[in-house]
């Protein structure tokens, strides 16, 4: 047997396109802020890639850049004029930050409805409390959205996510539980990892290290989402052993599995943001 390959890219522009039609038919412009400190190498592909896909869809994007020395003051009061500003719906600052920032009290400091990455604590609350409120972390989201579209039956699976970050392991949990999975949230220093892989109907790889998830682990038919991007001997690869394959269902493939979705999400999460902010307006 060999997996169905899960084609994140095709999936995103086709999410894209919905979007792209959906924006068009509204009244006003959404505006999307992205805040990149520094010149980090990773970040700078994604920033490209969100400015680049914003565009595409029609929405207005506007790159805030900051030299790697900014203080947290001048970060603080960009944020401050961003979330003031009617013509902005969605606010995301592009981490890792540079160390001497206080990462947590910028992003806390992003008004909770304009917070399109999902991560300040008041939308971390609403997805725990199940709330339609809670703007979602653009992966996990875009995970979820990759299971429901290939038709995976999630309701009682054993779903096992390796990295508990606040930006994937941690949501992607919460967003499975309330999909009816038994969650186990592991991570790279879990012992048995191994008898957890086993048991498990759902993989999702996001501990950054590469193919952690070893093929002979892997229980016949489970779905596997592979969220890393590591070089291993100069080349990109996956938390997954790719030999992984011959035992799945489903596969994502690294790259063009999970990381167009991210991007996709973003977007989606900005036009959520720009319609709730809109009804949210008193009526005259
Ligand atoms: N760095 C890596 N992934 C992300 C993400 O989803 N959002 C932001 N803001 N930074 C990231």
């Amino acid at each position: 047997m060999s997996a169905k390959i899960i084609n994140g890219k095709k999936i995103a522009e086709e999410l894209q396109n919905l979007l792209k039609k959906d924006v068009a038919a509204l009244p006003s412009a959404i505006g999307l802020a992205i805040v990149q400190i520094g010149d980090d190498e990773a970040s700078t592909i994604y920033v490209r890639n969100k400015l680049k896909a914003a565009a595409a869809v029609g929405i207005n994007a506007v790159l805030h850049k900051f030299s790697e020395d900014v203080s947290q003051t001048k970060v603080s009061s960009l944020i401050t004029k961003l979330n003031a500003d009617p013509d902005v719906n969605g606010i995301i600052i592009q981490l890792p930050l540079p160390a001497h920032l206080d990462e947590e009290t910028l992003l806390e400091s992003i008004k909770p409805e304009k917070d399109v990455d999902g991560f300040h604590p008041l939308n971390i609350g609403r997805l725990q409390n199940g709330s339609d409120k809670a703007l979602i972390a653009a992966t996990p989201k875009g995970i979820l959205y990759l299971l429901e579209n290939c038709g995976i039956d999630l309701c009682g699976g054993n779903a096992l996510i390796i990295g508990c970050s606040k930006i994937v392991g941690r949501p992607a949990g919460m967003l499975l539980l309330q999909k009816g999975c038994t969650v186990t949230l592991a991570h790279i220093h879990t012992k048995n990892l191994p008898e957890l892989i086993k048991n498990a109907d759902i993989i999702i790889a996001a501990c950054g290290c590469p193919q952690t998830v070893k093929a002979e682990w892997v229980k016949q038919g489970a779905v596997l989402i592979d969220v890393g991007i590591n070089r291993l001997n100069g080349k990109l690869c996956g938390d997954i052993e790719p030999a992984a394959i011959q035992k799945a269902s489903f596969i994502t493939p690294v790259p063009g599995g999970v990381g167009p979705m991210t991007v996709a999400m973003l977007l989606h999460n900005t036009y959520e943001a720009y319609l709730k902010q809109k009804q949210e307006k008193p009526t005259k």
